[in-house]
This record gives C-alpha cells, sequence and structure tokens, in this order.
C-alpha cells in the first residue's frame, strides 16, 4: 500500500482494562468472520436468513470488482463506462447539478469538498482544469435554495450553443421513489428541457440517472429515453454506495481519480481481512469504541477533523453510523466537529462536560498546496507579538494545537485516538471510507444489529406522503 493510513490507539486504550481487551479478542474475530460469511452468502445468491435481510454485503468487494473488471475491459467494463460518461459531463459541460440526498449524495459531496478547490465553483475554467461547476440539489424541501439555483443557471446560461453556457443533470436515487430527489429532479429537468428544447439531443444527452434495476426513476428513464444511465447494484445499500456509480460518476466528471479511489478501498478491505490486531483500523476502531461505549459509557463518538475538506467526510460518517446502528434503542451518537474552528465552540464542552464522548481525531499529516508562514514584521508593528512565532508554518501551528489539544484531555483522562492521513487524495480517501464501512458493519455484527436496511426512516415518508395526499 503506497499511503496507509494509520490508526493510533494508546491513548484510548489506557482507558481499557487488559482483561476487557482481551475478552473482546474472540468476538470480534467472529465478527469479522460473519462479516466475510455474509460476503459469501451474498455472492453464492443462496436465500438470506430473516434475521439477515435485508443483506448489503455487495459493498465490500465491489472496488475490486469493479477494477479486475476494468484491466480486463477498460472500455467495456462499467468503471470504462463510468470513466467515459465523466469525461463526456467534463468536456461539454460547465455547470453540473447533481441531485440526490442521503447516501445517494453525502458522498460525493464528501469527495468535492475533500479533492476539489475549496473555491473551485468560483474559478474560471483554465484554472478549475477544464472542469465544471458543481452544484448540489435534492438533497433537502428548500424551496429559497433551489430557487436560488434555478435563478442561477438562468441568468448564467443564456445561450445553449456556447460551451461556457452549457449545464446538465446526474440525478441519483437507488430507490428511484424519494420525494425530495424526484421533487427536485421535476423542477431542474424542466428547467433543462426548456432551456435546451425538449426535444433537442441535449435535453436527453445532459441528464445522467444513476439508480436501482427497478423503480420510478428507471421507468421514467427508459421512457424518456436517456441514452446513459448507470444502475446501482442490488445488494449495495445507499450509504455504502460511494463506490458505485453514485460516488464514481460525479467524481469522474470532477476530474477525481477514481481508479485510485477504489485502489485505497480494494486495500483496505484486503487489510481488513488479513492484518491483526495493531495494524487493522478498521477493527482497531471498532474494538476501541465498543469497549469505550460498553465498560466506560463513551456514547457520542466525535469525528474531530483537522482541516476544512474533511468536514463533509464527518458528514458522511455521521449517517453511516446514524442509520447504520442506531436501532432497537441502541447506537452510539455520531458527532463531527472540524478543529480548530469548533475548538472554540464545541471545545469547552469535550474537555469539561459529561463525560460520554470519546474523541477520534483525524489528520492530514502533509498539506497538498504551498507552506505559509507566519512573517516577521517591524517592531513597531509588532503589537500582535506574532514575531516570537515568525517562520513557523501554518501546518506547524496546526500541529501545536493538536498535540496541545490531546494533551489537554489527556490530562483530565478524556480518552482520544488518532487517524492519520500521510496526506489528502483519493488514494487516501478511498482507504477511509471502506475503513468506517468495514468498521460499521463489524460493529453491527459484533453487537447484533443489522447494519443495513434503515426501518425507522420509513416513518416520516409514510406520514409525508398521507399528508400530501390528505389522507393524514
Ligand atoms: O442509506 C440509505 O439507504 C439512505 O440514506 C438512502 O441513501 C437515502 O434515503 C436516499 O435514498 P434513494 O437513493 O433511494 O433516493
Amino acid at each position: 500500500m503506497s499511503s496507509p493510513i494509520r490508526y493510533e490507539f494508546n491513548e484510548a486504550r489506557a482507558a481499557i482494562s487488559d482483561a476487557h481487551w482481551n475478552e473482546l479478542a474472540e468476538p470480534l474475530e467472529e465478527a469479522r468472520q460473519e462479516v466475510f460469511a455474509d460476503v459469501e452468502l451474498f455472492n453464492s445468491g443462496g436465500d438470506v436468513p430473516q434475521e439477515k435481510q435485508p443483506l448489503d454485503a455487495g459493498f465490500i468487494e465491489f472496488p475490486r470488482r469493479l477494477l479486475d473488471e476494468y484491466e480486463k475491459d477498460s472500455s467495456g467494463s462499467l468503471l470504462g463506462r463510468i470513466l467515459e460518461s465523466g469525461q463526456m459531463l467534463r468536456d461539454e459541460l460547465d455547470r453540473l447539478v447533481v441531485l440526490g440526498i442521503g447516501g445517494s449524495y453525502m458522498g460525493m459531496r464528501a469527495l468535492f469538498e475533500g479533492l476539489c478547490d475549496p473555491y473551485h465553483n468560483e474559478q474560471p475554467r483554465e484554472l478549475r482544469g477544464e472542469i465544471p461547476r458543481l452544484y448540489f440539489e435534492g438533497n433537502n424541501v428548500d424551496n429559497d435554495a433551489a430557487q436560488s439555483l434555478l435563478r442561477l443557471l438562468k441568468t448564467q446560461c443564456k445561450d445553449a450553443t456556447d460551451f461556457a453556457q452549457r449545464w446538465g443533470i446526474v440525478v441519483i436515487s437507488k430507490s428511484g421513489g424519494t420525494l425530495e430527489t424526484a421533487l427536485a429532479f421535476r423542477l431542474f429537468r424542466e428547467a433543462l428541457e426548456e432551456y435546451y428544447g425538449s426535444e433537442s439531443r441535449e435535453a436527453t444527452r445532459y441528464v445522467v440517472p444513476v439508480t436501482g434495476e427497478t423503480g420510478k426513476l428507471r421507468d421514467f428513464s427508459n421512457e424518456r429515453g436517456y441514452p446513459t444511465a448507470f444502475p446501482i447494484p442490488d445488494g449495495i445499500g445507499g450509504r455504502f454506495s460511494i463506490f458505485t456509480a453514485v460516488g464514481l460518476l460525479p467524481a469522474a466528471a470532477m476530474g477525481i481519480d477514481v481508479v485510485q479511489l477504489l485502489e485505497g478501498a480494494a486495500e483496505m478491505t484486503e487489510r481488513f481481512r488479513t492484518a491483526g490486531s495493531g495494524d487493522n483500523p478498521a477493527m482497531d476502531y471498532t474494538a476501541v469504541c465498543h469497549l469505550l461505549e460498553k465498560h466506560a459509557g463513551l456514547k457520542t463518538r466525535i469525528l474531530s477533523t483537522w482541516g476544512k475538506a474533511l468536514e463533509a467526510s464527518g458528514l458522511w460518517y455521521d449517517q453511516l453510523l446514524a442509520e447504520s446502528l442506531g436501532k432497537q434503542e441502541k447506537g452510539a451518537l455520531p458527532l463531527t466537529v472540524v478543529n480548530t474552528r469548533d475548538l472554540h465552540s464545541r471545545g469547552q464542552q469535550h474537555q469539561e462536560g459529561v463525560r460520554d464522548k470519546l474523541i477520534t481525531n483525524i489528520f492530514i499529516e502533509k498539506p497538498n498546496d504551498d507552506l505559509l508562514a507566519i512573517p516577521q514584521v517591524e517592531e513597531n508593528r509588532n503589537q500582535d507579538q506574532l514575531n516570537k512565532f515568525a517562520g513557523k508554518t501554518m501546518p506547524e501551528v496546526l500541529r501545536a494545537a493538536f498535540d496541545g489539544t490531546n494533551k489537554a484531555y489527556a490530562d483530565v483522562n478524556r480518552p482520544t485516538a488518532d487517524l492519520f492521513f500521510p496526506e489528502l487524495n483519493a488514494h487516501v480517501l478511498g482507504q477511509f471510507f471502506q475503513m468506517m464501512m468495514l468498521a460499521t458493519v463489524l460493529e453491527g455484527r459484533l453487537i447484533g444489529i443489522n447494519p443495513y436496511g434503515q426501518p425507522g426512516v420509513e416513518a416520516y415518508k409514510k406520514n409525508m406522503n398521507a399528508i400530501l395526499s390528505g389522507e393524514m
């Protein structure tokens, strides 16, 4: 593995007794074996016992499968077609609207914020690497937000023959029936058809649905004859779908190295399958989180990200953990913070509040960009007294904040663990997403909760539909 992420947990481990740590070894190993037995059962296509339904274990080997197929047939494979379609969107459009919610949205948002310039949309095209601007909608029912984007498209795109004024849609919904996405799709599709002409080639070429093999969106897509549509395979649930076309197609359109992303994910699966304690981030993370929740009451899991680019990755994880394990009145509470920003908001509570929090830091060891350093100024301009730190770089200041915060927590016996990213790139994020998905499934098997499915989400949808239909 070229740049493995590292999970270091000495501080947290010190809060766990040896007896508890050792007792967990066997059940944890059994849970790991169950995860792979699930994969075998899933691959066999055999009957899934009632208590295992739904069984969405398809995500575990999917990255390797995509890569292997691509190696054998680079243009005919699914990945080859995703790359080709991503390239078409990149080459022919200047703005791309991604519609989707939950697992059909948060992964791509994490990739965009993690791997693209934070001011991407504001850059002229040549500084954007000839890559379209990206917008997200359909992830809420927010009149003003949707209206603003529609207005922006209308005012900025007036001449459809001008390449710089062309926009398109990637609409993502596994079920194809999610109201938020369906509603936004109808609105944006109408706007798009009005712009290009409903019978024009562009009206179908610049809409790419990503959806399940059956459902309302699949039906519409077939009927409308969109030339390109991608499947979300059965057996891969929404929040586990980042390495399907759900994440890969918009990522490819944004010029993200999806092969490296998949390599990172596939390598993490292999590490999870083979590595022992101490070098197995998914297993070690699960052990630490589980034991501290069970024996020390640390029911709140803070993902403490050190870098603005990681906030959406944290929110992706919030959904993953909450929807997967928040069942049967169990499941830890996930909470993402971004430091140093949130040291000035939540830090007080983490340091001195209720002792129910485990803090897992994510720290990027090497910035991608040139280093900024504190300039030395004339003494008569040194009222901020920063000359004593002159020459220190931003990463040095951040590292001091990170080490200082960890020490402050250690001094009052607040457990922390650290996930180190050697740098922030597609390969590293591929490892991270797969690690967290594996850890979540592993923990589910360990505590006897089916991590797949989200039956509780159906309640609000049912009520909302009944209210809208006048039945409630
Ligand atoms: O994890 C899940 O399955 C959910 O969060 C879904 O992704 C979300 O509800 C969106 O569903 P769909 O893709 O069917 O529109």
